[in-house]
């Protein structure tokens, strides 16, 4: 029941990489990647104990975050699945050493590790962002185990409004007073 009402909950997707002890490239597909704060700048994603990278995961001191594009997809498949190899045929570059970006994603955030929390069946990671970067491209959208495209992002606010960017809510707008 908790998962089916979460479902409905549009996001976008990431594959989370690292490289492991002994230098091997890893990733797992993540939809629980949100941002935390501007100052320091954090971001977080959740891994599932069970994962077949956790191990890798829990102990890499960097990883990288991977925003796919709408024409990845099969790449957001693959990195869901338990493949021994997944980096197999994917093209990626580790300019910093640290971990992997991989080419063709909308945008990439190289991240240090801040802190991990467990919580329940799942640690979080939380990463402060080193240097990131994006592209001009259109995002891949999850919704209700499917995957999204946008052939036209056209917005929703109401008319002649603006949605105020996420990070101006005054304290006020935040507890339930008025939006600015
Ligand atoms: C759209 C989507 C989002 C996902 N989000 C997460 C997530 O946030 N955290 C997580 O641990 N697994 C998530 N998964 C499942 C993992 O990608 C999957 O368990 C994968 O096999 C893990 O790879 P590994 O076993 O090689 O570590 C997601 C899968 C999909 C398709």
């Amino acid at each position: 029941m908790l998962r089916r009402t979460l479902r409905s909950l549009i996001t976008g997707v990431t594959v989370v990489t690292t490289f492991d002890a002994e230098g091997k490239p890893r990733g797992f597909t993540a939809n629980s990647f949100t941002s935390v704060s501007l100052e320091p700048p954090l971001v977080l994603v959740c891994i599932a104990h069970r994962a077949g990278s956790f191990p890798a995961f829990r102990a890499a001191r960097h990883f990288a975050i991977n925003i796919l594009s709408e024409s990845q997809a099969e790449i957001s498949q693959r990195f869901a699945s338990p493949l021994p190899d997944k980096f197999a045929g994917i093209e990626y570059r580790d300019e910093t050493d640290k971990a992997p970006l991989i080419a063709g994603s909308l945008a990439w955030l190289d991240c240090h590790r801040h802190d991990a929390v467990e919580a329940g069946d799942h640690l979080i990671l939380i990463g402060e962002v080193t240097r990131l970067g994006h592209q001009d491209a259109r995002p891949l959208g999850y919704c209700g185990g499917d995957y999204l495209r946008f052939d036209s992002l056209r917005p929703a606010s109401p008319a002649g409004a603006r949605a105020p960017a996420a990070s101006s809510f005054t304290p006020d707008a935040r507890h339930g007073g008025r939006n600015p």
